[in-house]
């Protein structure tokens, strides 16, 4: 089992799928569940501050993840209640309060057994925020991934660049420092690294740079475990 953990677009999605099709591993983006989670209850007007409610929506989330089936640059399908909702849980609306609903402790513990029971399941690449602190703390492998804000919002941009998310380099900047700040401060799960977790700056390197570092980490783990 890969964590790979870190801030808002440091990289881990393309690196954590690209790592896993190289270990023959399932990918699995936790992300998902809370951006899923906030997209139902923007559409059912549920307070962002509401969390008992907030905690029976994500006790019933219905989310399924499954391969692409239109080719629009998505890494898979994601139905929420049997309604494609791929880009709706890319959008700035779910953006600027994911974070907030992310941060409440019921919600959390309400989509826990889901993250450790995909854990479980098998070779898992799995990525958030919390993964190698509190879902999977005893993951052979734990990446921490870092990266400026600069250079995640250069990212972000060229991602959305030319899309109907396309947001000017100002507001992407604004956001993530706005995510990261919550992420960072939580009093459950905040993000951090694990203190056995391998840090790594990715501003200096290219993405096959990156999944070559973590491959390399992932297969000496696994002689060892063998030993
Ligand atoms: O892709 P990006 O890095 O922008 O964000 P994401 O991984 O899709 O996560 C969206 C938000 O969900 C984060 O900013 C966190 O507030 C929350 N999250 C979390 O709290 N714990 C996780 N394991 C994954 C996401």
């Amino acid at each position: 089992m890969v964590a790979i953990d870190g801030p808002a677009a440091a990289g881990k999605s393309t690196v954590g799928e690209l790592v896993a099709d190289r270990l023959h591993a399932v990918y699995f983006d936790t992300g998902i569940l809370y951006r899923a989670l906030t997209l139902e209850a923007l559409q059912q007007r549920i307070d962002p501050a509401d969390e008992p409610a907030l905690a029976r929506l994500a006790a019933d989330l219905d989310v399924r993840i499954q391969r692409p089936t239109v080719s629009d640059g998505r890494q898979s399908d994601i139905l929420l209640a049997g309604q494609d909702v791929t880009w709706d849980l890319r959008s700035g609306a779910v953006d600027r309060v994911v974070s907030e609903i992310s941060a409440l402790p019921a919600v959390r513990l309400a989509l826990l057994e889901t993250q450790r029971r995909i854990g479980r399941s098998g070779r898992v690449v799995m990525v958030g925020r919390d993964i190698g602190t509190v879902v999977m703390p005893d993951a052979d492998v734990k990446i921490f991934l870092v990266a400026s804000v600069e250079e995640r919002a250069r990212r972000r941009y060229e991602q959305f660049r030319g899309t109907s998310k396309g947001q000017a380099l100002d507001e992407i900047r604004a956001d993530l420092r706005h995510r990261d700040q919550i992420d960072s401060a939580r009093d459950v799960a905040p993000l951090r690294p694990a203190s056995d977790a391998i840090v790594i700056d990715t501003d200096p390197l290219s993405i096959d740079q990156v999944v070559d570092r973590v491959v390399d980490v992932a297969t000496d783990r696994l002689k060892v475990g063998r030993h």
